[in-house]
């Protein structure tokens, strides 16, 4: 019977999202957190070695080497801008894939450029089976925030949060984890709101971010993730990837692990 409930568990689709503001200086342009990158990276093989667990997707966001660059490129146009935004987002990309491989974990990149497109409002993702054979062959599959083409004009961008969503319901993860530099959804005085339904997230008034965010920062970020719990029944938890113990909570199931749930 335990062996069976463990053979189950392995099964187990996990995605967790560390945020361009737990990884990066958002204030700055291109300034990595080396030690975040370095103890998170530890914390994910960690965990990985003291539970059962294979199945997990990464996904990051571009902090400092996306949005500001983004930036430009919403202001500018300039094709040129919007590929210096990807090769930044690489940049960092790179750092977290070097950073897993160096304590054990094997973890391959998945540029959206490279596999999802946009028909204006429509997002058409073609990454699917390229993160299914990852995960059978034992890699972490590591997106990030990106630019995409569009079929008709130009780029977009497509944020680390919405990879999240995309990943949980077509992977059908049983767990997902969002790490920024807070510790949870926080109300008007500073507190840690435990639990946000649906209906209250759409009623909520919330800040996008302190720094440049082109995605919609928090807000944009309940806001899907409130979707993802009431059209997929997927939950979520928010909570501070800064204290990289949480990152190791999080995939050991932890009960103590603090931020917000959000779920129906
Ligand atoms: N009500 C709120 N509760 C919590 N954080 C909030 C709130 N309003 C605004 N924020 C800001 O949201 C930030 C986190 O969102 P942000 O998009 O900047 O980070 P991220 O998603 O980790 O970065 P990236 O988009 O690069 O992945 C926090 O640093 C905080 O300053
Ligand atoms: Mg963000």
């Amino acid at each position: 019977m335990l062996i069976m409930s463990k053979h189950l568990r392995t099964d187990e689709v996990y995605v967790l999202k560390i945020g361009g503001s737990v990884l990066t200086e958002k204030g700055k342009e291109r300034k990595a957190r080396k030690s975040a990158i370095k103890r998170i990276s530890e914390a994910i093989a960690l965990a990985l070695a003291h539970s059962s667990r294979k199945n997990l997707i990464l996904v990051h966001g571009a902090g400092s080497y996306g949005h500001p660059q983004a930036k430009v490129y919403l202001e500018s146009g300039e094709v040129k801008d919007a590929l210096i935004t990807h090769e930044s987002a690489k940049e960092l990309n790179r750092m977290v894939i070097s950073s897993l491989m160096e304590f054990g974990p094997r973890a391959m990149p998945i540029h959206p450029l490279s596999g999802v497109v946009s028909k204006g409002p429509e997002i058409k993702y073609k990454i699917k089976e390229q993160i299914e054979l990852a995960l059978k062959a034992g890699i972490i599959p590591v997106l990030h925030g990106d630019v995409i083409l569009d079929e008709k004009e130009g780029f977009r961008i497509l944020s680390g949060d919405q990879l999240v969503v995309y990943a949980a319901k077509e992977l059908k993860a049983s767990k997902v984890g969002v790490g920024t530099d807070v510790d949870g959804v926080l109300n008007d005085n500073g507190a840690v709101i435990r639990r946000i339904t649906p209906p209250e997230a759409d009623k909520m008034s919330i800040k996008g971010s302190e720094h440049v965010d082109v995605t919609g920062g928090m807000k944009e970020k309940v806001y899907l993730l409130a979707r993802l719990a009431s059209q997929h029944n997927i939950p979520s938890i928010l909570f501070n990837a800064s204290k990289e113990s949480n990152v190791y909570k999080f995939l050991t199931d932890d009960e103590n692990l603090f931020g917000t749930v959000i779920s129906v």
